[in-house]
């Protein structure tokens, strides 16, 4: 009987759609993490381990696979495969799934509402109603810049950040553009959009200068890592408001916090951050510039109920036919 693990609680689709198959299946307490492997019961448990469900917190490595010689299918609860180490799986013959194309409408929705959460103080005023300092209505009270017909730059036009592309043209009348990766990659960019966004594919010098909001939703990976350093940062306009949404490690957050407090750029807000979840501590957090939330981008219903259910078919069919619904190309966008 095949034996499968689970990092943390999933919707329950996937442990059913396991079960049906007759695995024996065994979801880890949410007081115990999948990696680093250093405690006695979850050695035992993945010694006779086939296939895993593994988070997006999770960092499957050579180290982690050592723990795991049965183990044939990895089945990543993501879109996003930066925690897991391809090279390593692949010299070990193990296979690979990951959770494309169902959490694209959830996660551009997401980076909808932080982008107005963000630039129209959302939180802030919210709070200032449950805390008691809202003393009525104030014509200069909280006021941010609007979305409507401004400038969006897009770092990452995959799925989620064509989506977002089509969401701010057709719905907020905005001028978008992105950065050029190279004449190959813009014709394939071009090929695959909607000619009606009128996406601007604009040069390093060129692209920055103008933007009323810099979105990240671009995966991480060897070129993006880093990718909004000082030097980047210096180049936006005060007006700026940079929203992430792809991974933490995209910007450098020693430079993003010397640029909200010396107020270089309007705002920022993000979905992601290095570490997750940042300690409360984190200087960044003393900032009325820096709007954060945890790690919710997918979280609606529908997403993460066919994230469950993709991730349980990726084991299925790795199992039984060795191969998976979905594989990720190491540099693809999300
Ligand atoms: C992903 O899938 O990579 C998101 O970051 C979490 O759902």
């Amino acid at each position: 009987m095949h034996k499968v693990l689970i990092s943390k609680e999933i919707p329950a689709i996937a442990e059913n759609l396991l079960k049906n198959e007759g695995y024996l299946v065994t979801t880890l307490n949410s007081d115990v993490s999948l990696s680093p492997v250093n405690n006695s019961y979850l050695k035992q448990e993945l010694a006779n381990t086939d296939a895993i469900i593994s988070l997006l917190s999770d960092q499957i490595d050579q180290e982690f696979l050592n723990h795991v010689p049965n183990l044939k299918v990895i089945s990543n609860f993501a879109v996003g495969v930066n925690n897991l180490d391809l090279k390593s799986l692949a010299a070990n013959n193990i296979l690979v799934g990951h959770t494309p194309g169902v959490l694209t409408e959830a996660t551009a929705e997401l980076t909808l509402g932080l982008m107005l959460m963000t630039s129209r103080n959302l939180y802030r005023a919210s709070l200032d109603v449950y805390e008691g300092r809202w003393k009525g209505f104030e014509p200069l009270g909280h006021l941010g810049p609007g979305l409507f017909g401004k400038n969006f730059g897009i770092l990452g036009l995959g799925r989620i950040g064509i989506k977002l592309a089509e969401m701010l043209k057709f719905g907020f009348q905005g001028n978008i553009s992105t950065i050029s990766r190279g004449e190959h990659k813009d014709h394939n960019l071009k090929s695959t959009i909607n000619p009606a966004i009128n996406l601007q594919i604009k040069n390093h010098d060129d692209f920055f200068s103008d933007l009323d909001f810099l979105i990240l939703t671009a995966p991480l990976n060897f070129e993006t890592k880093n990718w909004l350093n000082s030097e980047r940062l210096q180049k936006l306009p005060a007006k700026c408001i940079v929203i992430n949404t792809g991974r933490g490690e995209l910007v450098d957050q020693e430079a993003l916090y010397l640029a909200l407090k010396n107020k270089k750029i309007w705002a920022f807000g993000t979905d992601v951050t290095t570490p997750e979840p940042l300690p409360t501590n984190h200087p960044l957090l003393t900032l009325s510039n820096y709007t954060v939330l945890p790690h919710i981008g997918s979280a609606s219903i529908e997403a993460r109920t066919k994230m469950a259910e993709i991730c349980a078919k990726n084991i299925i069919l790795g199992l039984k036919e060795k191969k998976v619904l979905h594989s990720p190309i190491p540099e693809q966008q999300i």
